[in-house]
């Protein structure tokens, strides 16, 4: 297959990007897009040129890395699936393929297709986590009993990646489905009951401090979120932060 793919170049985060012509031939449809983009930096590295940055890890899905805005959306054409996911045998013969960044004011951006997404990291670090007592003197896990209904919904929110495409997507920039999951997926178990309320309180005051937009309820985060997270998260989080405000 051959493609015209329209990749935004940019050589530092305070330098100006541009988007760049790269025609690409003898891509099998069975190559992923990332191996695609692979394929083209092999030859721009033969021909003397700079290969494309572009984020990646597992490649299997699950690690949230790869963050590419394909065509106008992110993680490209197709619902609940990572850009490392993507097989070209999603495009049609001769495409003319855009490729961005993330963009996003809270995301600026490294080089070329790859941005700094710490700002989920410091989000994290405000209070996604179960402080544990690990002196060996705790009860064991199965002794404390969840709901199925709760552990299936906590199961389902822990499955956010991080990966960012609710705020690329967002027309407001706003990171709160990921927020959401990474509270609900502790707020509805009784281990994340203990530090709910200055839990939420402390992972929002730092997504707002990280210059994220506020959420219009759009829905767009959950069309384009690669694990299916839905938007109820986004309502238990409003819960528990008036629960918590209010406390
Ligand atoms: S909520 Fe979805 S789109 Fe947002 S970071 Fe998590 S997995 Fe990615
Ligand atoms: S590279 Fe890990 S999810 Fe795509």
């Amino acid at each position: 297959m051959n493609f015209i793919l329209k990749i935004w170049r940019q050589s530092g985060p305070s330098e100006a990007g541009q988007m760049v012509t790269y025609p690409v031939s003898h891509v099998s449809q069975d190559m992923s897009f990332l191996e695609m983009i692979d394929e083209l930096n092999i030859d721009l590295i033969q021909k003397g040129e700079e290969p494309v940055v572009f984020d990646h890890d597992c490649r299997e899905g699950i690690c949230g890395m790869c963050s590419l805005f394909i065509n106008g959306e992110a993680h490209g054409p197709g619902r609940a699936v990572t850009t490392c996911q993507l097989h070209m045998r999603e495009f049609k013969e001769g495409d003319v393929i855009t490729i961005e960044p993330w963009r996003a004011e809270a995301f600026p951006v490294i080089k070329d297709l790859m941005v700094d997404r710490t700002a989920f990291d410091r989000i994290i670090q405000a209070g996604g986590y179960v402080s544990v007592n690990t002196s060996g003197n705790i009860p064991d896990a199965n002794a404390l009993l969840v709901p199925k209904v709760d552990a299936d919904a906590a199961f389902d929110a822990a499955s956010c990646i991080g990966c960012g495409a609710c705020v690329a997507t967002c027309k407001n920039a706003s990171a709160m489905l990921f927020v959401s999951a990474k509270v609900s997926q502790f707020a509805l178990l009784p281990q994340g009951r203990v530090e709910a309320a200055e839990r939420v309180q402390n992972m929002v005051r730092q997504m707002d401090l990280e210059g994220f937009g506020s959420c219009t309820n759009t829905g767009a985060c959950e069309v384009e979120c690669p694990a299916g997270i839905s938007i109820e998260n986004i309502a238990r989080m409003n819960r528990e932060f008036l629960k918590a405000s209010l406390g």
